[in-house]
């Protein structure tokens, strides 16, 4: 009832007593059926506040384990891949372990745990910002840059500092967030950058799938959580091990041990569900994103692209040769470079479809306006 104004409340109570007045003078039968309902209402209402008094004191009463179990993520694939190129394989293969993760839901184990590795600007945090959309689009990642985490305590910043600590009643950057809703994505980036005591202090979260907010005092429960930590050590090694064996088991055996030897504690690499290595953009996905950043950079002025030439996404695609240790980073900034002037021009003919080309004498891109 709390939110509800009072003398709404009264006026509900008042037309309820009279209705039921009402109906007794002219039905006196009905009135023990009137009682018992009455009784039962009482019973339902109070049951219902001993649930969310429960659910207040302990977080993890509000997890719906049932409604977690008949989620599905797989379908959610299609669109994932539509929207992150040259990755499908990983894609699936991190789908096919949430969507375990989902059906085997239960406290004490988080729904996946995740070491993306690959160079930078691959597509890491933008995978677990996809998957967050798909699965839980109402609920925010949680994304934590852990080269920010460098010293033993930020340990606190993480679960909370003690009582009486400067910060405490903020609580943890990424406790605090799993209070609030429970229902969240978890991208830890540039893993590999933090210090070994916040790494440790993970442990336990991927273990139990809970810890205790050290500023709060409450259990933090991170049962309908997925983990993704993202990190760019070890790349050389494992391109190598993917381009020797396909075979799933092969591949996680070996990249644990790689990772191992690139200081990573044996420990903590048990504890992730799987490592998924996604490795530089081949030119063809390159072309593929530069499309997909095209036609969105475009969008955003209100402005449809029905078409660009090969050429256009060729241009594209040698311009971002130069960038490529930045993986398609630099792309987006190219391709607002290249589009900028034409959609200043676009916008003042009024144009509200385009479609793109090159001018070959030229070497200049063209915006034409279709149909
Ligand atoms: N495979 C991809 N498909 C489509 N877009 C991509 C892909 N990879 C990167 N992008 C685009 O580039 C942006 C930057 O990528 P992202 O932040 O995921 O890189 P990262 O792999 O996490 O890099 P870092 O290791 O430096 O953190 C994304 O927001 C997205 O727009
Ligand atoms: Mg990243």
């Amino acid at each position: 009832m709390a939110g509800v104004h009072p003398v709404f409340v009264l006026l509900a109570a008042i037309g309820i007593v009279t209705g039921l007045y009402t109906l007794y003078a002219m039905i006196p039968v009905l009135l023990p059926f009137l009682f018992a309902a009455s009784i039962i209402g009482l019973l339902i209402r109070a049951a219902q506040i001993a649930r969310e008094r429960r659910r207040e004191r302990d977080p993890g009463e509000a997890i719906r384990f049932e409604d977690l179990r008949l989620k599905e993520i797989v379908p959610r694939g299609a669109w994932i891949k539509e929207n992150i190129r040259g990755h499908d394989a990983a894609v699936d293969r991190v789908l096919s372990r949430i969507q375990q993760g989902l059906t085997l839901a239960s406290p004490h184990r988080t729904l996946g745990a995740f070491l993306l590795v690959g160079p930078t600007g691959t597509g890491k945090t933008y995978l677990g910002e996809l998957v967050a959309k798909a699965l839980y689009p109402d609920s925010e990642p949680v994304i934590l840059r852990m080269n920010q985490y460098k010293d033993h305590p930020d340990v606190f910043t993480l679960i909370g500092p003690p009582p009486g600590q400067p910060g405490y009643e903020v609580g943890g950057a990424l406790t605090r967030p799993a209070l609030e809703n429970p229902y969240r994505i978890v991208v830890l980036d540039e893993f590999d950058k933090s210090h070994p005591d916040v790494r440790h202090c993970l442990y336990d979260i991927l273990d139990s799938a809970q810890c205790r907010e050290k500023s709060s005092g409450r259990t933090v429960h991170f049962c309908a959580c997925v983990f993704f930590a993202t990190c760019n050590a070890g790349v050389e090694a494992l391109r190598a091990i993917w381009a020797e064996t396909s075979d799933p088991i092969q591949r996680s055996g070996r990249s644990r041990e790689a990772l191992a030897r690139e200081g990573f504690e044996r420990a903590l690499l048990a504890r992730f569900d799987e490592i998924v290595f996604m490795d530089q953009l081949k030119p063809v996905d390159v072309a593929e994103v530069a499309c997909l950043q095209l036609a969105k950079h475009w969008r955003q002025y209100g402005i449809e692209l029905t078409y660009a030439s090969p050429d256009v996404l060729v241009e594209a695609v040698k311009r971002n040769v130069e960038f490529q240790d930045y993986g398609v980073r630099q792309l987006s900034h190219l391709i607002q470079e290249m589009a900028t002037p034409l959609i200043e021009a676009a916008r003042r003919r009024g144009a509200v479809k385009v479609r793109l080309d090159l001018d070959r004498s030229t070497g200049c891109i063209t915006a034409e306006d279709s149909r």
